[in-house]
């Protein structure tokens, strides 16, 4: 058992001034602050299990995990959706190794326990030589107490007692919309995901999701590639390297999004095509709102869920210094093969595991993971924009593309979390 750290110790991690706003390197290293990490954020929150498209038929399941903890979601025979440990009630074994599928029960690998979809336990091979009174109804499988859904994201917490989900989605919830608005009165279909690990803190990516101040010196060389073969950015300011136009806003929830002020303009779909979606959008939402839509955007959830207008990323934290993320491309129901083809290409070639900008990332994620084992320094700055930031009534901050406001608000968030019960 780590030893705790005490409530005194978790906020003195996040340093507020008016002039400075920085982040104890400890927050990224060692197991104890991980460890907390997981009991007072990830199993105290609510956190993406999958997407609707994803367990749309009866039998439909999809492994995942909060935190450390493995999870299956499911849909049972009778469409309900339930979510619960991936433990088997037996010993503890994992009751499902595969990351999808369709069953009409879970079978335990280690003495075949047999369970519903509904988590309820059906079978015990040679039941028989139980005692008379074992009782099997205390044996289901563990649910997951809260599950709920917005825009066919799928979360689930292990607090009974969280804020029901929208109020927890709070700022986010408008940014949830106008992605959904980009399926023109469609929705989405997840495909299979992209997976890469690397050898840092989870909180690296996450940060890292909403930052517009590092693409013109970390992406540099992969932009210059780009711009030889023509394509994709044909749109975007490459030449700039500190970027203002665009917004970058944080929320109070902890949840914050990039936001480049124009499209992400990718190439190869026919212009034809392109301007009968543009026509679609603009006649559902006007010449406005179909700009909002088409505007390159990007967020997090906290604390681990990017939604891009391309896909969905999820941050897997395994380890202090070790993390997992999945990328899934997302795919429009009933569009144009063009719309979608460019979708997939957009996966592979710019956010995905073999993409032109990951790559670049996780290198400098497992560096700063490395230099931060030396303890030579104490704290990481996050004060850019600070003090110059637009502050709303209800507390959204609005940069510049650059700026470090979503950072900020993650971390206050993080702080409130952490020393909430210690
Ligand atoms: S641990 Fe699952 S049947 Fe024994
Ligand atoms: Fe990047």
């Amino acid at each position: 058992m780590n030893a705790r750290l005490d409530h005194s110790t978790l906020t003195s991690m996040v340093d507020e001034q008016p002039h400075e706003f920085r982040v104890a390197t400890a927050a990224y290293r060692g197991p104890e602050v991980f460890a907390q990490e997981m009991e007072q954020v990830f199993y105290k929150t609510w956190i993406y299990l999958c997407h609707e498209s994803e367990i749309a038929n009866p039998g439909d399941f999809r492994s995942t995990q909060i935190g450390t903890r493995p999870v299956i979601v499911a849909k049972s025979r009778e469409g309900n959706v339930h979510a619960f440990l991936n433990a088997c009630t037996h010993r503890g074994a994992t009751i499902c190794r595969e990351e999808k599928g369709n069953t009409r029960a879970f079978v335990c690998p280690y003495h075949g326990w047999s369970f519903r979809t509904s988590g309820e336990l059906i079978g015990i091979p040679d039941e028989a030589r139980y005692h008379e009174n074992f009782d099997k109804s205390d044996k289901n499988l563990k649910p997951v107490p809260r599950i709920a859904s917005y825009g066919g994201l799928v979360f689930g917490s292990f607090n009974p007692d969280v804020e029901d989900l929208e109020i927890f989605l709070g700022g986010a919830k408008q940014h949830i919309d106008i992605w959904l608005r980009r399926t023109a009165g469609s929705s989405y279909k997840v495909a299979t995901s992209h997976k890469y690990g690397y050898e840092g803190n989870w909180k690296f990516q996450s940060e890292n999701v909403y930052d517009g101040y590092h693409p013109g010196f970390v992406h540099r060389s992969a932009f210059n590639t780009v711009r030889k073969f023509e394509g994709s950015f044909e749109n975007r300011a490459l030449d700039v390297a500190v970027r203002q136009q665009g917004y970058t806003r944080g929320y109070p929830e902890g949840h914050g999004t990039l936001e480049a002020g124009a499209p992400l303009e990718s190439g190869g779909i026919d212009p034809a095509v392109r301007q009968a979606y543009t026509d679609k959008l603009t006649a559902l939402y006007g010449a406005d709102g179909a700009a909002e839509v088409l505007t390159n955007r990007q967020f997090l959830i906290f604390p681990n869920l990017v939604i891009f207008d391309f896909n969905i990323r999820v941050i897997q934290p395994i380890a202090h210094d070790c993390t997992e993320v999945y990328s899934y491309p997302l795919l429009i129901e009933g569009a144009h093969d063009d719309i979608n083809s460019n979708r997939m290409l957009d996966a592979q070639t710019r956010v995905g595991t073999a993409g032109i900008l990951s790559a670049d990332d996780i290198d400098v994620f497992a560096g700063g993971q490395n230099a931060l084992k030396t303890e030579v320094f104490e704290w990481i700055t996050l004060s850019r924009g600070l003090g110059k930031e637009e502050v709303k009534p209800d507390g959204e901050r609005v940069g510049v593309y650059s700026d470090e406001a979503p950072q900020r608000a993650f971390w206050r968030k993080w702080c409130a979390l952490m020393a909430a019960a210690s």
